[in-house]
């Protein structure tokens, strides 16, 4: 283990005398002392100011969203909320995170959150520790994994919602004034739902290696849930959207065979045994892995992480890596994808802003462009560390630097290099969305209104009273412009999933010098 204080400390030193010289980015000379063998290693970071501010930020829309017994303050203006959620089952839901700016808990896209989040960690966690992010990461982690593992009491059963959506939109209050019946959603076998059983199962197994070096008895929690939950995503074969037809018009999944790959995908990461790898290279990965075409990384679909998830074992597997055929197929469908998000690439996506945004949805415009970024940034990264010094896009070679350089665009852009001046990122910079479409941030912090009453905040002409700090906004239109309006959910909401983007990203671009190594 590493001697994180000392590493921080001696970090943070630097960075409070070069902030005072005004300087741009920092250098740290760190010293990792490797407790087993006691020997002393060294490495020099450069970081970045900007991204280690704007991470700063961003981590903390997750303590925003938390629900339950809050541990720690730090938000201001929230406080404890839904201690109650889960017991109609005897259980204690009370943890997890919000969605977006209501106050339900999905659980599909609450689990994606998770995995995303444990994958920022497991790739970037070094990076996050040098600007003292690290243990919020995991901490906000941990409270959806702690929901997780309760939501699952019994083998075939998981609950993956708390709250009536159709009653909780038709509230306007704060999570700690909630008055309303929070019904839960269940799925087993009379009605599963593989797509959320398996990124349950995904989130749990990749935070088991999050969790391997900080405590042991709870990573292997994780990972025995995460099995029992994969089971029963597979036997089981059913959408969820289909057991259950409401759900559909929230989350509607798409389909789950990404999901299950995904899932084996990570389970493979964490136990390095062969049954899953064969998931991830049999008759699965035929039916389900649509090699060759690139598709957009999201809450519904998994493909795209599960490419460049599997291109790692084809990178650095070395004997484990037997079946190497079908894992390059993985890889050459992970390039497709880089080659289609590099604007100079012969096969560039035309699914972009005029000023260059990766730009597919008008609703949550930012989830693409920030997942995509954070894929390009890891897979150069996975090149750097391979000592693969580029890619072909239809003859045309580019580099790891091309698509950091890329990824760099798009958070920019984010952080306010776009034509509106303004930031995504609610909190960073000077301008930034002030009527998010957020219910505990648009009402005062002494007025406490019931469900309807609340009506009257949402419709206020005045700026939100509470900052959502680092919430990722839904994003602009294609052409660049943004409404900033309280009502304006299809560009002014933010979600909890965009935040796991955005501190995967900036996470990923903290410095310059990439070391990625086996996970476990
Ligand atoms: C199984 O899940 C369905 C759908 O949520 C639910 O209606 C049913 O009551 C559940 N069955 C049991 C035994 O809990
Ligand atoms: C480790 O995790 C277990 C299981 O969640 C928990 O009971 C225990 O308190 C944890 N230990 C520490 C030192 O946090
Ligand atoms: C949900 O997704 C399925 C599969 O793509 C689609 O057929 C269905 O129309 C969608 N339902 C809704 C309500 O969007
Ligand atoms: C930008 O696009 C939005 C949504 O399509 C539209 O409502 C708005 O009028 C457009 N603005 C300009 C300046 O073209
Ligand atoms: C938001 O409110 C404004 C002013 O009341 C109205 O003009 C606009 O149509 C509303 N927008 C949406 C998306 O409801």
């Amino acid at each position: 283990m590493m001697d994180r204080k000392k590493k921080r400390g001696s970090c943070w030193g630097w960075f409070v005398l070069l902030v005072v010289l005004g300087g741009a980015a920092f250098s740290c000379f760190v010293l990792l002392r490797n407790s087993k063998s006691g020997s002393v290693l060294a490495a020099t970071f450069s970081v970045s100011k900007k991204y280690a501010n704007a991470l700063g930020i961003a981590m903390q829309f997750f303590d925003v969203q938390k629900s339950g017994k809050l541990e720690e303050d730090n938000i201001a203006w929230r406080g404890d909320s839904a201690l109650k959620d889960g017991s109609e089952a005897k259980l204690d839901l009370s943890k997890g995170m919000y969605d977006a700016g209501d106050n339900m808990k999905f659980g599909f896209p609450m689990a994606f959150t998770a995995s995303v989040l444990s994958w920022a960690i497991l790739e970037y966690g070094d990076q996050m520790m040098l600007v003292d992010q690290l243990e919020p990461a995991q901490t906000s982690l941990k409270w959806i994994t702690d929901f997780l593992i309760n939501a699952h009491p019994v083998d075939n059963v998981l609950y993956i919602q708390v709250g009536n959506p159709k009653v909780d939109h038709g509230c306007w209050n704060k999570p700690e004034d909630m008055m309303e019946a929070r019904p839960l959603t269940v799925v087993n076998v009379t009605s599963p739902g593989t797509e959320v059983a398996a990124e349950a199962a995904a989130a749990l197994a990749s935070a088991s290696l999050v969790f391997k070096s900080v405590n042991t008895t709870y990573s292997s929690l994780l990972l025995k849930h995460a099995r029992q939950l994969f089971v029963f995503a597979d036997k089981y074969r059913k959408s969820y959207s289909i057991s259950i037809p409401q759900v559909a018009e929230f989350y509607n999944s798409t389909g789950y065979g990404d999901e299950l790959l995904w899932a084996a995908g990570w389970l493979y990461h964490a136990t390095a045994e062969q049954p899953y790898l064969d998931f991830v290279t049999g008759k699965n990965a035929h039916q389900f892995a649509d090699w060759g075409n690139p598709s957009w990384f999201s809450w519904d679909n998994k493909l795209p992480g599960a490419q460049v998830l599997m291109s790692r074992i084809s990178f650095f597997g070395g004997k484990d890596a037997s079946n190497s055929d079908i894992l390059m197929q993985y890889r050459d469908t992970a390039e497709v994808i880089m080659c289609g998000l590099l604007p100079e690439s012969p096969s560039a996506t035309s699914s972009r802003t005029e000023n260059g945004l990766i730009w597919v949805s008008e609703w949550n415009a930012l989830q693409h462009p920030v997942a995509s970024a954070f894929l390009a940034v890891l897979y150069g990264d996975y090149m750097n560390a391979a000592q693969v010094s580029s890619i072909s896009c239809d003859g045309t070679t580019f580099t790891p630097a091309d698509l950091r350089d890329f990824a760099e665009t798009q958070v920019d852009y984010v952080l306010g290099k776009n034509p509106m001046d303004m930031s995504y990122l609610v909190g960073y910079g000077g301008k930034f969305p002030e009527y998010v479409h957020h219910r505990g941030a648009s009402i005062p912090g002494d007025e406490f209104p019931t469900c309807k009453e609340g009506f009257k905040w949402l419709h206020s002409h005045k700026p939100n009273p509470n900052v959502a700090v680092g919430a990722l906004v839904g994003g602009p239109f294609l052409n660049d412009t943004y409404v900033d309006a309280r009502n304006n959910s299809m560009q002014g909401e933010p979600t909890t999933y965009n935040s796991a983007f955005i501190v995967a990203l900036l996470s990923s671009l903290l410095s310059t010098s990439s070391d990625i190594k086996p996970f476990a």
